[in-house]
């Protein structure tokens, strides 16, 4: 398991990467987005130069920064709309299956959060996608490249956890309270670097199930051997690469200050109700719940529904997709005052509940389950290392 591990290691170890390597092995370290304290900054490194480590296996942290950066420049712009947008162009060395598991896991941050990824026409600061599996830390400017790869880096959270870094968000293991939630064991590490560093963690939770998270066993040097144990409960899973988590997306539209109302509800089953329901939904209100059951498709129900009456719902009103976003097809079109409502079931495993109102009337809303129909077929990248 060693030397498979070891040859993993290589095989993850691309030209651009070995260069990294050796920077840091022959020259200090340098500071990484020397970030104000005055920012939002979830995890943002701001550290000590002997803070920082090669340990973030796959964050290429760049050195030789000139001057002191404003911190602001770690971070994708807001254009006036509210959105920030984070230009990308996919290298044409990627099949157009790869492609489209790529579309699809950044769709799903497009959706739940301000940020929007957008392809690149002209942009000088964008994210290239190339083969690996390593990310940059933070906007860097100019074009920086994000490694991901088929039968190791490809699951739809592994490519957001890339993704992620370069919005500037380290691993969740990393995080400065750490210990409080994780045992690290050192004697069963062999590579890759477990440090900690002095985050900020923007006042939201540490995060088992956040797709920035090690799992267990990852940089073992022996099967069975976990590097990382959950305290106190040593069963809590934690290495999940399956989607965001409701905290990273929280996270996300913290650090990039979003008001965006969303949720991911990534269990078997489930049930969710409009705002503060059975009282009054609030005015003026938009938001979106996304269900995502691993191979499997979605069964959802209203168990009641009771919505402002308008002419064409105009007014108050829900909306499904059969998919990840408010592009994907529609599986039931705005509706809106008493029900019963019409079962709907996705095709695949993601469905998108939306819920809009106006600025007057309201009422006391809605309350749904879902549950998996019918598992799916679907080959899933899978079997990855985490870099
Ligand atoms: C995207 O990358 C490809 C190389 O993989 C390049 O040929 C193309 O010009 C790039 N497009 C944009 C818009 O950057
Ligand atoms: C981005 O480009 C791809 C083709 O490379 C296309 O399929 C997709 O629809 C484009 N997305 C947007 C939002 O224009
Ligand atoms: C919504 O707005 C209307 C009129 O503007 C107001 O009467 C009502 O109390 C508001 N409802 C809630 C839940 O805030
Ligand atoms: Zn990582």
């Amino acid at each position: 398991d060693h030397l498979r591990k070891l040859k993993m290691m290589k095989y993850f170890l691309l030209p651009s990467q070995l260069a990294f390597l050796c920077n840091f092995v022959l020259s200090k370290p340098v500071q990484v987005c020397p970030c104000s304290e005055t920012a939002l900054h979830v995890h943002f490194l701001h550290l000590a130069e002997s803070e920082i480590a090669v340990h973030e296996g796959d964050i290429l942290l760049r050195r030789g920064q000139r001057s002191a950066i404003n911190c602001e420049s770690c971070l994708w712009p807001k254009s006036q709309d509210g959105l920030v947008k984070v230009p990308v162009n996919i290298s044409s060395d990627f099949s157009l299956t790869e492609r489209s598991w790529i579309a699809d896991a950044l769709q799903e941050v497009s959706t739940l959060t301000c940020v929007k990824f957008v392809n690149r026409t002209t942009e000088t600061d964008y994210v290239y996608v190339e083969h690996g599996c390593w990310s940059y830390f933070g906007k860097i400017g100019g074009r920086q490249a994000v490694g991901l790869m088929k039968n190791g880096c490809m699951d739809k959270g592994a490519i957001q956890h890339e993704m992620n870094h370069a919005l500037g968000f380290i691993h969740e293991q990393a995080r400065s309270d750490r210990d409080k939630f994780v045992k690290i064991v050192w004697e069963h590490i062999m590579a890759g670097n477990f440090g900690k560093v002095k985050s900020k963690n923007l006042g939201l939770p540490y995060d088992y199930s956040s797709v920035m998270h090690y799992g267990a066993y990852d940089f073992s040097s022996a099967p069975g051997k976990p590097t990382i144990v959950p305290i106190p409960n040593p069963s809590v899973p934690i290495g999940q690469r399956e989607g965001l988590s409701n905290l990273d997306v929280a996270k996300i539209n913290k650090l990039y200050k979003c008001n965006c109302c969303s949720s991911v509800l990534p269990k078997p089953k489930g049930s969710f109700s409009s705002v503060n329901y059975p009282s009054p939904y609030p005015n003026n209100s938009n938001c979106l719940w996304l269900i995502r059951i691993r191979q499997s498709k979605i069964f959802l129900q209203f168990e009641t529904f009771d919505l402002q009456t308008s002419s064409d719902c105009s007014s108050d009103y829900i909306k499904v997709y059969n998919g990840n976003s408010k592009n994907s097809p529609v599986l039931l079109d705005k509706y809106c005052g008493k029900g019963p409502l019409p079962s709907v079931v996705a095709s695949g495993s993601t469905m998108l509940v939306e819920f809009a109102t106006d600025e007057t009337v309201t009422a006391t809303g809605f309350r749904a389950s879902y549950s998996q129909r019918f598992k799916i077929q679907v080959p899933a990248p899978k079997d990855f290392e985490r870099f």
